[in-house]
């Protein structure tokens, strides 16, 4: 896998706003959750897709801090969605060797769905193939602010020195804190916006818009994006020498 990944120079963490699921059921008469179970049957091809396509890590945005402004029928079927998608899909990520993550606050989420992320995460944790978070009440504002709170309890308490708070410091404090930084963001449904997804971490990182909307999004189409991705020089803010 890492040879692959190496051969291609493809991205080694890609990141996924799914966008597009409303639109794509409102398109065929179907209400919006139609969509949305539509969209979590990609997700599991797209994650089986990752080891062929050299992506080590995948992070895709499941449910966002602002997601519940939506209707209370669509929240609720959302939820429900996570927590059959984790029960019926453990096994099958476990076996295809997928490490699981999620990150976001779990405070707000319903205990039956927290129970489920973290036997799940327990269940992976020792997978040694792609690495998958699953962004879920998550909101990149809000992942700051909760590493804010935590970074000042350090101070408050005198394990840290605010003198020594550096660009290293903070992101030890994000949930993302095992994970690099994404080399490509992907948002599907023709939508130019980064709707509020690893802020921090997406400094430098190549974003792709694509008109598909995400349940047609296929891993053919995923690789294709990839294989753009190749072709571009990344410069970090340096000059090419
Ligand atoms: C955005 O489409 C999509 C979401 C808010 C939900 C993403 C969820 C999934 C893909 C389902 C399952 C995921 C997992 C991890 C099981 P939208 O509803 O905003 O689409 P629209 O812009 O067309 O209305």
């Amino acid at each position: 896998m890492a040879s692959s990944s190496e051969a291609h120079k493809g991205p080694r963490h890609v990141a996924i706003i799914m966008d597009g699921n409303g639109r794509w059921a409102t398109q065929r008469g179907h209400p919006r959750l139609f969509g949305h179970r539509a969209g979590a049957r990609r997700v599991r091809e797209i994650v089986e897709s990752c080891p062929g396509l050299g992506v080590r890590y995948l992070t895709i945005f499941a449910f966002s801090t602002e997601n519940w402004k939506r209707t209370q029928n669509e929240v609720a079927g959302l939820m429900s969605l996570f927590r059959r998608y984790i029960t019926r899909e453990a096994q099958a990520l476990y076996k295809n060797n997928v490490k699981v993550r999620f990150i976001g606050d779990r405070v707000r989420l319903d205990e039956k769905l927290t129970a489920l992320m973290d036997e799940l995460e327990l269940l992976t944790a020792d997978n040694d193939g792609t690495e998958l978070t699953v962004a879920l009440n998550y909101g990149g504002r809000d992942e700051v602010a909760r590493a804010t709170k935590r970074l000042a309890e350090d101070v408050a308490a005198g394990r840290l020195n605010p003198a020594e708070i550096d660009v290293e410091t903070l992101p030890k404090y994000l949930d993302t804190y095992v994970l690099p930084d994404p080399d490509l963001v992907i948002r599907t449904s023709g939508e130019a916006r980064i709707s509020n997804f690893l802020l921090w971490q997406s400094a430098y990182a190549e974003y792709e818009f694509i008109d598909t909307l995400w349940p047609d999004f296929t891993p053919e189409i995923f690789a294709d994006v990839l294989q753009g991705y190749g072709t571009r020089e990344r410069r970090f803010g340096a000059v090419p020498g």
